[in-house]
């Protein structure tokens, strides 16, 4: 398996791999439109890998700078400050799971933290239980818990967790 940056042209092929991630896992909560190009668009200073497994797109992850207000409430709390590392859209193919990609990709993210010197951060919904064991697994630890309140939905819960190395 291959972790790279992710290339422009890795965006076709991701976002057909998070449609089936989100018609399986209903991850991501909110993708109005369906539009995936806007879920995965990358703001300045933001970074993001894929893997890559037999020649196909199987996974992504990106790191972050910005979190929402509420979050941000959380972290503070905790005493992570900003500018932060948040790890953001992580999701791997349901045709490739359960052989190390989720795992692999956080290596790299987590290296990166450490380069940059930062603590790292997540938010994850409390009902993506395979994403909570992953994170229990590599000793991510829980700071506090929020609400994701999105347009036309019903609010959705919210952990808070950062990487217990810090
Ligand atoms: C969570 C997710 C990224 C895991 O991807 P993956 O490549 O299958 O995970 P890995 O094979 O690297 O697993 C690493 C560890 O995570 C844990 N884990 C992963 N999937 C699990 C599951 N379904 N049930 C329990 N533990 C699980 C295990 O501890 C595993 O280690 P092990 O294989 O030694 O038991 C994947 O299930 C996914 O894309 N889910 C939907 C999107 C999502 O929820 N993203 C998180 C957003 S915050």
């Amino acid at each position: 398996m291959d972790i790279r940056s992710r290339r422009d042209d890795d965006l076709r092929e991701l976002g057909e791999v998070l449609l089936r991630v989100r018609d399986l896992d209903g991850y991501p909560v909110y993708l109005p439109g369906e539009d995936t190009a806007r879920f995965l668009a990358l703001k300045e200073g933001d970074l993001a890998w894929v893997a890559v497994l037999e020649e196909r797109v199987v996974g992504h992850a990106a790191l972050t700078e910005r979190v929402r207000d509420s979050v941000r409430v959380v972290l503070e709390g905790a005493g992570v400050v900003a500018p932060f590392a948040h790890l953001v859209r992580l999701f791997v193919d349901p045709g490739a799971r359960g052989r190390g990609v989720a795992r692999a990709l956080l290596d790299e993210v987590e290296k990166e933290a450490t380069r940059r010197g930062r603590a790292l951060s997540l938010d994850v919904v409390t009902r993506d239980h395979a994403a909570l064991a992953l994170y229990a697994s590599r000793g991510w630890r829980r700071v506090g818990t929020t609400v994701l309140d999105l347009p036309e939905m019903p609010p959705f819960e919210e952990y808070v967790l950062v990487n217990s190395s810090d």
